[in-house]
């Protein structure tokens, strides 16, 4: 076998590696045979030279293979895994994991934490007191069985080569790959065992994908590696030209996901996530149309058992009552307005800017296990196309110290962008693939 030195100088010129090659250099790198700094540099060759779809494929089941593929077959409920490839203020997960649950489908999700300037389900949960998302196989498939819904991290049993890799690309400017991502989020999702998986590939610039043509790409790479793995996979595009929600942070993100939950909460926000669940349900064959799917999901929603789900699940994983008690999540030591300098549209809102001006506040994090801030981020006060009058709020700051408030002020200058006249809108989804290619959203 080649060197890993061997390994980083192919790649750097842009030669493609066999599937033992990437099958020895995942395996090694996970059991801490290849350092960090081989990896790192590994990574970044990735980057710039690319893989091709065989060598994606195969970092794909590498890194599936790197532990326990869990065989879910006996819930008796659908199984449904959704993921998204990343953005800010995305708070779908915290809001489709519960809502499908309550549909009767089997929720069984593996997420990750932030990465760059984009959130992760794991921080936001981890943000509900005692709330534990590190669950053992025994007990991700007992929730799983009771509740229709468990959601775990990356562990040492289920795909850890992810969980190592995703930890170094997060501090080591190597998240935005096409197959570095399509091998994260797939390998995941075959380890984790679901039959149908509904991919939320993220558009725009604050995504990792910034154009449509990449991340159909994207979407056409994992939906290609889940359906050779013998998986019922779909991918929806949707905008991430600005923020989803108005809330970015941690803590900030479970409160938003509660409104939600509730019936109320940002417009963009909800109608995303009921697209995404309609999608899902249509997906694992539990509603015939989409107009079907809307009917479920809104009685779940109106009649409280979606919350009531989102409850149920966030007890048995340790956490605290925040339904009953919203304060119990944390809230940080400052708050400070953020005014508009002028008055004007709303023509847009940075939404790179404002996940990288979340992680000043301490939202994200800089280095490799950097403690976070579970209470700071801000919410915005606007959204694009509003009129905003000199002096008014555009968005309230939540941090710890002035030093990380003074940061954070100084980078959001340039995120909202202000002109005399309306901003064009956008749509908030750009169309899907599936097996036969992709399909444009019909305007
Ligand atoms: N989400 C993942 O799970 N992995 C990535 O690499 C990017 C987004
Ligand atoms: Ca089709």
């Amino acid at each position: 076998m080649k060197s890993m030195t061997q390994l980083i100088t192919d790649k750097k010129a842009g030669l493609a590696h066999t599937e033992e090659e990437v099958q020895w250099l995942v395996e090694n790198y996970t059991n801490d045979h290849i350092p960090d700094y081989q990896m790192s540099a590994w990574l970044m060759a990735v980057c710039w030279q690319g893989m091709t779809f065989d060598e994606t494929k195969a970092l794909t089941l590498a890194m599936m293979r790197s532990g326990t593929c869990l065989q879910l077959h006996s819930v008796g409920r659908p199984l449904i895994d959704k993921h998204s490839t990343g953005g800010v203020a995305d708070t779908t997960t915290l809001v489709l994991a519960p809502l499908l649950a309550a549909a009767g489908a089997g929720v069984a999700k593996m997420s990750g934490r932030g990465l760059g300037f984009t959130g992760g389900t794991i921080d936001k949960l981890e943000s509900i007191p005692g709330f534990s998302a590190t669950l053992q196989e025994e007990q991700f498939l007992a929730l799983l069985q009771k509740q229709g819904l468990a959601l775990t991290a990356q562990s040492a049993s289920i795909a850890p080569a992810d969980g190592k890799m995703y930890a170094l690309r997060d501090v080591t400017a190597t998240v935005d790959s096409l197959p570095l991502i399509a091998a994260s989020v797939m390998s995941k999702k075959l380890a984790a065992g679901a039959e149908h998986i509904l991919l939320d590939v993220k558009v725009g610039q604050g995504a990792f994908m910034q154009t449509k043509e990449a991340a159909v790409e994207l979407a056409r790479y994992m939906v290609a590696i889940g359906l050779g793995a013998g998986r019922n996979v779909k991918a929806v595009l949707t905008s991430m030209e600005q923020p989803l929600g108005l809330a970015v942070g941690n803590a900030l993100e479970v409160a938003e996901a509660i409104e939600i939950l509730r019936g109320r909460g940002p417009l963009r926000l909800r109608q995303v996530c009921l697209r995404l669940a309609a999608e899902a349900l249509c997906l694992a064959g539990m509603a015939k149309t989409q107009d079907e799917a809307d009917l479920q999901l809104a009685a779940l929603l109106d009649s409280g058992k979606a919350l009531e789900c989102f409850r149920q699940w966030i007890l048995s994983q340790g956490g605290a009552d925040i339904i009953a008690t919203p304060t119990l999540l944390p809230r940080a030591a400052l708050e400070e307005e953020l005014l508009s300098p002028y008055s004007g549209y709303v023509q847009q809102i940075q939404a790179r800017i404002i996940g990288e001006a979340s992680v000043a506040l301490g939202a994200g994090r800089r280095y490799k296990g950097e403690t976070l801030d579970l209470a700071a981020g801000l919410v915005l006060a606007c959204e694009q196309g509003d009129f905003v009058q000199k002096g008014q709020k555009l968005a309230t700051l939540h941090a710890a110290s002035a030093e990380k408030m003074a940061a954070a002020k100084k980078m959001l200058v340039a995120a909202f962008v202000l002109s005399e006249t309306p901003p064009l809108s956008y749509p908030d989804v750009l169309g899907w693939v599936d097996a036969d290619g992709f399909h444009a959203e019909a305007e």
